[in-house]
């Protein structure tokens, strides 16, 4: 049985990398795209979701429009990390069509209806969060969530202690996570103490582009920009991606590990976003989420280049 699931992204380079990984994963049944602005305005990453389909064949899987900005605090991009076309500044031609019948929470709320499926949110969770107040029993029919963001131990990406996605949308996330603890279920949380041992090397790309050039090449051209970004920024050798490993683990939980925690966040002052992880019970409140410590970072690219560098599925 394929898993289904439905991404909440920003795409933004690492999040198309993600649907890359997700469309060429049998295991996984995508039943649509939700787009949330957070590296990238909405709109441009609604257009971004479509290019990165065109480029994969799969101009079949639907796309929505959700959250133009976040619950409460101002929108602030990330187009200084994702380029000014949020995609690397790889300036893609644009993709027609895609009449939108319906919003991203209308269709959260009437897929989850039909059947409970897994959510991989690698973005601002401003989308869930407006299901949540739109219809919370849809949100409480996701049969797994996933969630790229937080930290524990790692420093943020966007303060101190801050990961952009929660700091992007801190009253999104606490809604979110308050909702799991009241209702008992547990998020899976991705966070930077996994994924920022993810770095996508120069060398790989060259390994990739023999495998398969014209995935190799695709690749190339939205992680160019990503590259520089941060060579620049932190003198790394290579490119932090953060949300295919969302998508790896939803398919391989055995890629990571970790341990289950009470989690809340921070939603004001200095330390904005920043996701409390409750390790030793001080707040003696039952667990609301997986958080993720160790990943197997070699047989993540294994599982990542095998996957993305596949011959691609006509459909
Ligand atoms: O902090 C990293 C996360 O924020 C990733 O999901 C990246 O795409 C941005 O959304
Ligand atoms: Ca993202």
């Amino acid at each position: 049985m394929r898993k289904k699931v439905i991404i909440d992204c920003d795409p933004g380079i690492d999040d198309s990398m993600a649907i890359m990984l997700a469309i060429q994963s049998e295991e996984l049944e995508i039943l649509g795209i939700t787009i949330v602005s957070g590296n990238a305005p909405v709109e441009m990453g609604f257009e971004n979701a479509k290019k990165v389909l065109k480029q994969m064949n799969r101009l079949d899987i639907p796309v929505f429009t959700g959250a133009r900005h976040p619950l409460v605090k101002a929108y602030v991009d990330a187009l200084d990390t994702h380029g000014i076309d949020g995609l690397g500044e790889s300036f893609l031609e644009s993709v027609d069509g895609y009449h939108q019948n319906q919003s991203a929470v209308e269709f959260l709320s009437d897929t989850l209806r039909k059947q409970p499926c897994t959510v991989i949110a690698i973005g601002p969770m401003t989308n869930l969060a407006n299901l949540i107040e739109y219809d919370k029993q849809a949100f409480l029919q996701i049969e797994q969530l996933i969630s790229m963001g937080g930290a524990f131990k790692e420093q943020g990406n966007c303060s101190p202690v801050a990961e952009y996605n929660y700091w992007e949308d801190p009253e999104a996330a606490a809604l979110v996570y308050h909702t799991m603890a009241e209702h008992h279920k547990k998020i899976h949380m991705v966070d930077l103490d996994v994924t920022r041992q993810i770095i996508l090397k120069p060398e790989m790309l060259d390994e990739m582009e023999q495998i398969n050039p014209e995935q190799g090449s695709f690749l190339r051209k939205i992680t160019k920009y990503y590259f520089q970004f941060h060579w620049e920024w932190e003198h790394l050798r290579g490119c932090v991606i953060n949300d295919p490993l969302a998508v790896a683990y939803c398919i391989d939980p055995s890629l990571c590990s970790g341990m289950e925690a009470f989690v809340d966040i921070e939603t004001q002052s200095l330390s904005r976003g920043q996701s409390i992880v409750d390790a030793y019970g001080y707040y003696r409140k039952p667990a609301n989420a997986v958080v993720l410590t160790k990943v197997d970072t070699e047989r993540f690219f294994t599982f990542f280049i095998d996957r993305v560098l596949r011959k691609k599925k006509k459909v």
